[in-house]
């Protein structure tokens, strides 16, 4: 990702990169190949040297906390990825360090940026599927995903997380309580996990997350999203294999609306929205689309499936 937000950030009006920080030389000479800016081992070395106005941080999603407080301390504007953080005691320290600096913080909900969900919104938000009765979703990514980061994370943390925020942010109700039940594979990493949510005013969202497809899938990610209510449904469908690009190499399928980097062209999509949303609220012309509070909501709510999968039980969750 990080990659990505230097491609967006290269061609953002009024934005200079200051520097990179990563452990890993070679992510930095790809961050550097981007748009030239010095390259630090160390985030602390970076925000003591470049002093940035603004952080983004793209770690690995269980190592959010440390360049986010730092940076926040720093007193940088925060814009960190998806999971806020992978427990709730890490998403609580990162909201009270943003409490603390004053500057504005925002949790990267991408999905919040593609107009389908937002049109979806809109749409429950204004009656146009009475009142809601289910949400169901799925998020299905390739193996290849699951050998890179399941060692270290779940599909719930990384891919249900994204739908736990849609399903909150969709129909305007909290979660208040969850059940969860999934499959490992033989090293004991979880490869599909099917999530019950019960939502304030007596709705449920059932969501499944999995690594499961085929590296050869087109997209490498399958996803689904419908909202169905008393008077009508919403479905928002996967646009896994929307552009297909043909070369030398065979054949790449792009999903246009979350990061689309056409051959000739500035990035362009939901991740270009966010980021762009992100500055404006950072120059004080508007709000903060996605405040801290929101990744905190959603942390809670896998931290309660992660319970629930563990112990085979619904788990309340505070709202
Ligand atoms: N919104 C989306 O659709 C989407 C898609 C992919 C990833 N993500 C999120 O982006 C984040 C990063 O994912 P990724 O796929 O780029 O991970 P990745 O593992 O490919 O890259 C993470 C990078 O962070 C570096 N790193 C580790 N510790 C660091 C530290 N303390 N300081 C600086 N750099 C450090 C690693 O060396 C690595 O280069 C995750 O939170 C993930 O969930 C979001």
């Amino acid at each position: 990702m990080g990659r990505r937000y230097a491609a967006v950030l290269r061609v953002a009006p009024g934005v200079e990169i200051v520097g990179y920080a990563d452990p890993d030389p070679r992510a930095l000479d790809a961050a550097r190949r981007i748009s030239p800016a010095p390259g630090f081992a160390d985030h602390r070395a970076l925000l003591a040297e470049a002093r940035p106005d603004a952080v983004c941080v793209c770690t690995p999603d269980d190592l959010h906390r440390e360049p986010a407080v730092d940076a926040l301390d720093a007193g940088a504007a925060l814009l960190v990825e998806k999971p806020l953080a992978t427990t709730p005691e890490d998403a609580d320290a990162i909201q009270r360090a943003a409490e603390r600096a004053g500057t504005p913080a925002m949790v990267g909900h991408l999905l919040r940026f593609d107009a389908r969900y937002a049109a979806a919104r809109q749409a429950v938000a204004a009656g146009g599927v009475g009142r809601v009765l289910h949400v169901r979703a799925f998020r299905s990514a390739a193996a290849a995903d699951r050998r890179r980061r399941g060692a270290r994370i779940s599909a719930l943390w990384h891919l249900a997380v994204h739908d736990v925020d849609l399903a909150r942010w969709i129909t305007g109700c909290e979660v208040t309580a969850a059940a969860a039940s999934g499959v490992t594979d033989l090293d004991g990493a979880l490869v599909v996990a099917a999530a019950h949510l019960v939502l304030e005013g007596g709705a449920l969202a059932t969501l499944d997350a999995s690594w499961a497809l085929p590296d050869a899938f087109a997209g490498r990610v399958w996803t689904g999203f419908t909202v169905m209510g008393t008077t009508g449904c919403l479905d928002v469908p996967s646009t896994h294999a929307s552009v297909a690009a043909h070369a030398a190499g065979g054949v790449t399928y792009t999903d246009p609306t979350r990061f689309f980097e056409p051959p000739g062209l500035s990035p362009q999509g939901a991740l270009r929205d966010e980021i762009s949303a992100f500055l404006d609220a950072v120059r004080g012309r508007t709000a903060l689309p996605v405040p801290l509070v929101e990744g905190v909501r959603a942390v809670r709510v896998v931290a309660a499936l992660e319970r629930a999968l563990a112990s085979r039980a619904w788990v309340p969750v505070a709202t």
